[in-house]
């Protein structure tokens, strides 16, 4: 199985029992700090799907769901801080607790302008819930995830979601592409 798919693959970093096993806490995590509250689970498309669909099956709680899709403004190497968005929330956010869920945690530019512009509408709380975190490359010093997956070095990783030129999303783990695909 995925034998084509995994011949890119340099190394893995996370199997699929590992992800399970760091779902189910952030599942128990969450279904505990948001008991009696009205959760509505936010995801910006397309990365963090995968996430997101296991994610909501680990919390034991009522809570609704909505998609967004941005994409960013900027030359290719550097992003400008501002996103355009592409597919908006359908529901109004007034009266309800946010959790983004966001597949990786990079520079971190695209989420602060997300959480800036979502806060202006007027949720009750906003959180973000991050699979993965890459402190190194962080450029916007004021966000940080409310919970995070786990950290991962600066390497490029594709898989559980994350793509490389659009592929590689279906790759059931995470792993690091090999250097000649891309080079
Ligand atoms: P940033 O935090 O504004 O830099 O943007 C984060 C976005 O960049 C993520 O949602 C991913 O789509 C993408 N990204 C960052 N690092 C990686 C990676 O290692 N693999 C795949 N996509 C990545
Ligand atoms: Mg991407």
């Amino acid at each position: 199985m995925m034998v084509n798919l995994s011949n890119d693959v340099e190394k893995v970093l996370l199997s699929e029992d590992e992800i399970s096993d760091i779902i189910k806490d952030l599942g128990k995590r969450i279904t505990e700090d948001y008991k009696g509250k009205n959760l509505l689970l936010v995801s910006v498309l397309k990365g963090s799907i995968v996430f997101m669909a296991d994610l909501m099956r680990s919390i034991d709680l009522q809570c609704r769901i909505d998609f967004m899709a941005v994409s960013s403004y900027g030359d290719g190497t550097k992003t400008s801080g501002r996103v355009k968005i592409i597919k908006d929330l359908d529901l109004d956010l007034a009266g309800y607790d946010l959790l983004i869920v966001e597949d990786i945690l990079d520079s971190g530019v695209t989420l602060s302008y997300i959480k800036n512009m979502l806060k202006g509408r007027g949720p009750r709380s906003i959180k973000i819930c991050t699979f993965l975190d890459k402190p190194e490359r962080r450029i916007a010093k004021d966000i940080i995830a409310d919970y995070i997956g786990t950290t991962v070095p600066d390497e490029f990783v594709i898989g559980y979601g994350l793509d490389y030129d659009e592929k590689y999303r279906n790759l059931p783990y995470l792993g690091v592409l090999k250097r000649e695909i891309y080079a």
